[in-house]
């Protein structure tokens, strides 16, 4: 077995222990995309959706639900709505980032423009508020409704970071924990309300998320400057072209020579960006083994995560958490 067949088994398992749930999960997300009135909608939202993705999130929030005895419908409900949130995110995310690829296809912003893809972000942040009422649950609401407010705020705070040599990492801590891990958290949060169970294990089921989220970031941003386009589906060094202080950037800057700062001063600071500064970047990066600090502490995180999984109960739903904690970190090894 190749590693990457390692590093896919646990996603793989979840996704075929929660098969029929998450059949039900694509089902409604595909009739709640649509809109009779603006042809636009689907033709964007089918474009990104039928896309795939991970399905990440919305797995988080079945597994929670199914780990916490969970037996009733809205499950599912909950689960799409996370997922639709989700895709509103991205939609904004790579209009403000300008990417031009996504889950292996050429972006929304790209292939139609960003007002397409700024609307139709609205509109399927509408349409999982939309969803979520079915619950008729308050606190599955405040939950996410608390998170999209937080990921927003995440994605601000990261503007105004963004060119700025002083970012810290608390500061990048900060963005991660807001524009990744709030949904994370909540995305498992809700799972464990919706089913009842008790504060003790739902506070779990939020430290989980939360630890996952930021592990998941962090590998994200890493795979930013060493993984391949074909791998991750999105551009490589699209990081670096936004000016993004992200970790191994703040731990290189942190230990930059005098020479070394000029250099991140002139192409973070200032933009001035040509042939070979990439390269050059990763160099400097190497050189203070900026990317192997980044990599443990996503490690780290990603033990949090399965630390935090001890109050659930014995489970394969369970196991299958805690596979999926080294999962997110194992593209790094
Ligand atoms: C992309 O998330 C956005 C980040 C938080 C890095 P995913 O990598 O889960 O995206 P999809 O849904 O699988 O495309
Ligand atoms: C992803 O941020 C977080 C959200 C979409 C809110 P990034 O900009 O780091 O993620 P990618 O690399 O575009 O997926
Ligand atoms: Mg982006
Ligand atoms: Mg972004």
């Amino acid at each position: 077995m190749s590693l990457d067949d390692a590093a896919q088994k646990p996603h793989d398992r979840l996704g075929a222990f929660l098969a029929t749930d998450m059949e039900a999960v694509n089902a409604l997300i595909r009739e709640r995309m649509a809109s009779q009135h603006a042809p636009r909608i689907p033709e964007v939202t089918a474009h990104l959706i039928e896309a795939g993705g991970k399905r990440l999130r919305p797995m988080l929030t079945l597994a929670a639900a199914r780990l916490c005895g969970y037996d009733g419908p809205f499950h599912i409900h909950l689960a799409a709505t996370v997922e639709f949130i989700h895709t509103a995110t991205l939609l904004h995310d790579d209009v403000v980032d300008e990417s031009a690829q996504r889950r292996g296809r050429p972006t929304a912003n790209l292939l139609w423009d960003n007002k397409s893809s700024v609307l139709v972000g609205d509109y399927l942040f509408a349409r999982s508020f939309q969803l979520m009422t079915a619950t008729g649950n308050m606190r599955v609401l405040e939950i996410l409704a608390n998170a999209s407010a937080t990921i927003a705020e995440g994605e601000v705070l990261q503007l105004t970071a963004a060119q700025d040599l002083r970012t810290s990492e608390a500061i990048y801590l900060q963005v991660v924990r807001g524009k990744t891990a709030a949904l994370f958290s909540a995305a498992t949060e809700v799972g464990g309300v919706i089913a009842g169970a008790d504060p003790a294990q739902v506070a779990a089921l939020f430290d989980y998320g939360d630890a996952l989220g930021i592990a998941f970031q962090i590998a994200d941003d890493l795979l930013d400057y060493g993984g391949t386009s074909a791998a991750i589906g999105k551009n490589v060094g699209d990081d670096f072209r936004e000016r993004k202080l992200t970790l191994p950037v703040i731990k290189a800057v942190a230990k930059a020579t005098a020479e070394e700062r000029a250099f991140w001063v002139r192409v973070i600071e200032k933009g001035q960006q040509g042939e070979g500064d990439l390269e050059q970047a990763l160099a400097i990066m190497a050189r203070h083994g900026a990317m192997e600090a980044a990599r443990d502490d996503a490690l780290a995180w990603s033990a949090r995560a399965r630390a935090a999984l001890a109050p659930l109960p014995d489970h394969p739903l369970r196991e299958m958490l805690d596979a999926l904690a080294d999962y997110v970190v194992a593209r790094l090894r």
